[in-house]
């Protein structure tokens, strides 16, 4: 591990107040001027005065203060605190009110941080350049100086100067507008209300619109590359629907008096909820009804209703330092959800949520270099590296845990509370357990401080007793659980909400208690010898459990029947997976149970499913059981395939749709020969043009093309690339090339990732589509070991390559691997990646003591099942 550089927060004897800052950027020159007056207060006798500045230069400084004006004498910058120094000669005395004139230039860079340009093409295909910021986590420092931490807030008056035919948009509506010489304008915003900066947000450049007003009266407004604004309808409903039932779910009215949606070419994250101007990867929001796929559709209202809910949470109340991230991350995490289940009912999203955010988060916090959701940071790489899985996925349920403890009521009368208390303020995870304990008759912050301040999560064991005719004793013991079986690191209690329920009422619930202790004895009533019995219905706990052998073969029943609900077929599962690969079981009896759901019809169910096969997949593809685990897999899947067929029905619902992507795509890669002509007859009728494929089918029929595709094939799917400028399509393709079968085909496929046609921000996604597949794996990493430079430098750190590394290293299941992966990155670090790395390399290590576990007793059980 790297010495932690050692980290301070900014000194707070002189702090802003209000800001107005000017910006020019110079769209041919990538450069941009700026000028920022700042009221501030002193608070205690200095002769300086730090702040945040990164690869600006402060040109001029100028501090006026009762009658003087002072020059620094000296600036001092420091790159590795990210800050500058003014120096005075002189003592400027306690509670003066200081004005702070600074004007300074910098880069407009191509790093998709700080203000950056953004690439986009004119109408006869010139390249042409927006200017865009993106300033979370901490990079407003590097477009001007400023006190650039969550809790210093100030109000900000804005202006922009630009070419007079651009549009140019910031956090609040217009007040007024200049014309200048040399055919410039210039655009003065109204006062932002008080704010951190890094949600503050200028857009230069050349966009439409479609625009609406919310039922609160609300002007929303979505920007869209020129000529594409009937693919920003969808997003516009969704937003002004969303604002409204916000306000009225939190009972606080939005406070600004506009909300502009913006899709911006070249974006490193998916969305970022900058105060009252959104901004969105294009594939986060636009939506073309003929080349959209539904599961898009639904990713970007879920989206749009994540950023939406940051205005509350995160813009008006928000987190003191970034070691309460969470509650801005895992809350909008959760609310989105309610959000969309409020519009899109259809979707039944709540039970989407479990595959999406649940399992996702408790698969890595199970690795024993997981995190607490409350972790302390300092750098700005180790604040990069926390936009994670704990923080999102484990953040979001385990707010979804509290929220079923406590009742819906309680939590939105404590969440109103919260947010009224704290508006326009600063919070720790404290405040909102307080609200909400307040709220509640409840102990809340007794409960969450083990889920926030501990990493990992409980594994709660159960075994049954029948005790008299209808009465049976459940004893239950938790213990930390750990992705290898391994003994924890750590003995740690959880303060678990445990609920139950029986066959006598399988939505209903039994019983509820709490589980503070290791171990403990709890008794039925109205229980039969021959019922089942299932822990954490609805899989809101955030544990696993794990049944005895006797509890466990009444339940399978039960799933094969379907009487068991669907989040409760689909936790069951996931956990009988989790217990496979920590040893707990074997991999083939799980197997034999996997048999229980081929009656399955629930899509959610089918994802979970999936998932856990898919992390067999590649432990298998370590072997030369392949073949037979495709044929497992064909005979799972092949009836539903069959069931749901290749043509969508009239008016058919939404997760039968999103079921038969699923199902045919994994057809395709267990080399089902019926899918696979079927989708080679799809994709010629497509490319053809006699019948277009309908987007939620093309990823299908493109897999399977390029599977076992030639040169030829290759090269008309560059075609398509090349003829669309859908980006989702672009993305879809070059996802799918990573397919290939051909190494010399596979190595194109990096070379095009790295190439000037894919844009920065995706290249790491198509090298990683690679790297997970296992012809591509040895590939794709020594790729990264010859050219990790070039990445690191491609994106100077921040987390496109934090966010997705692991996919390029996870999948291996040799020690040898491990002890590479580990040299090679110790030799090389790459700033806010450490933790992830090590993460990666714990995985590698548990694939191959499962491997080494469980290979025989596979290999029998594939003999068996010919
Ligand atoms: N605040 C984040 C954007 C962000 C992410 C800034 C990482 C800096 C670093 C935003 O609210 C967000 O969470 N975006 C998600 C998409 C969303 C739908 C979950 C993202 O970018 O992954
Ligand atoms: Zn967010």
């Amino acid at each position: 591990m790297a010495q932690k550089a050692k980290f301070e927060r900014l000194p707070t004897n002189v702090v802003p107040r209000h800001y107005e800052l000017l910006l020019q950027p110079n769209l041919k020159e990538f450069t941009f001027t700026g000028k920022t007056v700042v009221q501030v207060n002193v608070k205690e006798p200095t002769t300086q005065i730090t702040l945040n500045a990164l690869d600006i230069v402060l040109d001029s400084v100028e501090l006026h203060f009762e009658c003087s004006k002072l020059k620094p004498e000296k600036i001092v910058y420091s790159a590795e605190n990210e800050t500058a120094t003014l120096e005075f000669a002189q003592e400027i005395p306690a509670e003066t009110q200081g004005v702070l004139h600074m004007s300074f230039t910098g880069e407009l860079n191509d790093k998709m941080k700080g203000f950056y340009r953004s690439k986009y093409f004119g109408p006869n295909g010139e390249e042409r350049f927006a200017g865009v910021t993106q300033f979370e986590a901490t990079d407003a420092r590097r477009c001007f100086p400023c006190w650039d931490e969550p809790a210093i807030k100030a109000t900000f008056d804005i202006t922009l100067v630009v070419p007079k035919e651009r549009v140019a948009l910031s956090n609040m509506p217009v007040i007024k507008e200049d014309s200048l010489p040399d055919g410039l304008r210039r655009v003065r915003f109204d006062r932002t209300p008080i704010m951190s900066t890094y949600l503050v947000a200028v857009v230069v450049g050349e966009y439409d619109y479609v625009e609406g007003k919310s039922d609160d009266g609300v002007l929303v407004r979505v920007f869209t590359p020129v000529g594409k604004r009937e693919q920003g309808t969808f997003a516009l409903e969704v937003a002004t629907k969303v604002l409204p039932y916000y306000q009225d779910y939190f009972n606080i009215a939005y406070p600004l008096p506009k909300m502009d949606l913006i899709a911006i070419s070249d974006f490193s994250a998916g969305a970022m909820e900058n105060w009252g101007l959104v901004t969105y990867r294009e594939t986060f929001v636009l939506v073309d009804p003929k080349n959209t796929s539904l599961m898009r559709k639904q990713s970007i209202a879920l989206t749009v209703g994540h950023e939406i809910a940051h205005q509350w949470f995160g813009n008006l109340v928000t987190m003191e330092w970034w070691t309460h991230l969470w509650l801005n991350e895992g809350y909008a995490s959760f609310v989105e959800f309610l959000c969309v289940h409020h519009l899109f009912p259809e979707y039944d999203i709540w039970t989407q949520f479990v595959t999406d955010m649940y399992t996702r988060a408790l698969e890595l916090d199970s690795l024993k270099n997981s995190h607490p959701i409350e972790v302390p940071v300092g750098h700005p790489s180790e604040i990069d590296e926390i936009f994670d899985e704990i923080s999102y996925n484990k953040g979001a349920s385990v707010i979804r845990m509290l929220h079923d403890y406590i009742g819906e009521d309680t939590f939105r009368k404590g969440m109103n509370l919260y947010l009224t208390r704290h508006q326009y303020g600063n919070t720790c995870t404290e405040d909102l357990w307080a609200a909400l304990q307040e709220a509640s008759s409840k102990n809340v912050s007794d409960v969450m401080t083990s889920w926030t301040q501990h990493k990992g999560f409980p594994v709660v064991s159960v075994e049954s007793e029948q005790t008299s005719k209808n009465q049976r004793l459940l004893r239950l013991k938790q213990c930390k659980f750990t992705a290898d079986g391994s003994q924890a690191d750590e003995n740690c209690l959880w303060v678990v909400p445990i609920s139950v329920s029986t066959s006598k009422n399988p939505t209903g619930i039994a019983k509820t208690f709490l589980l503070d202790k290791s171990s403990m004895e709890v008794t039925l009533d109205n229980v039969d010898e021959d019922d089942w019995i299932k822990i954490n219905p609805g899989t809101v706990g955030y544990y696993r459990t794990r049944y005895s052998q006797e509890m466990l073969e009444q339940l399978m029943p039960a799933v094969e029947k379907m009487e068991l609900p669907p989040l409760d077929r689909l936790g069951l599962i996931d956990d009988m997976f989790a217990m496979v690969q920590a040893g707990h079981a074997s991999t083939a009896d799980v197997l034999a149970l996997v048999d229980s759901y081929r009656n399955e019809t629930n899509y959610t169910v089918w994802t979970a499913i999936t998932n856990s096969l898919t992390n067999l997949h590649i432990l298998i593809s370590h072997t030369d059981l392949m073949e037979d685990f495709h044929r497992f897999g064909r005979n799972l899947y092949e009836p539903v395939a069959y069931r749901l067929g290749w043509e969508p029905r009239d008016g058919e619902n939404h997760l039968d749709t999103l079921l038969r992507s699923l199902v045919l795509t994994r057809l395709v890669s267990f080399r089902s020969s019926d899918t696979i002509e079927e989708a080679k007859i799809r994709f010629r009728r497509h490319v053809n043009g006699t019948e277009l494929l309908p987007a939620d089918l093309r990823t299908t029929c493109y897999k399977a093309v390029l599977q076992d595709g030639d040169e030829k094939i290759f090269n008309e799917m560059l075609d398509l690339y090349r003829a669309t400028d859908l980006h989702e399509e672009q993305d879809r393709i070059s996802r799918a090339l990573g397919c290939c079968g051909d190494l010399k085909l596979l190595r194109r496929v990096i070379d095009f990732a790295m190439s000037s046609e894919v844009r920065a921000q995706d290249s790491v996604i198509v090298i990683v589509a690679v790297a997970i597949n296992p012809k591509g794996r040895d590939m794709a990493w020594e790729f990264f070991k010859e050219n990790n430079k070039q990445l690191l430098e491609r994106y100077q750190g921040g987390f496109l390559l934090s966010r997705r590394i692991k996919y390029l290293i996870e999948n291996f299941a040799f020690e040898e691997r491990a002890k590479e992966v580990e040299e090679f990155l110790q030799a090389n670090q790459i700033p806010g990646c450490e933790r992830t790395v090590s993460q990666a390399v714990e995985t590698i290590r548990f694939n191959a003591a499962w491997l080494q576990r469980d290979r025989e007793q596979l290999a029998i059980f594939f003999r068996d099942d010919q």
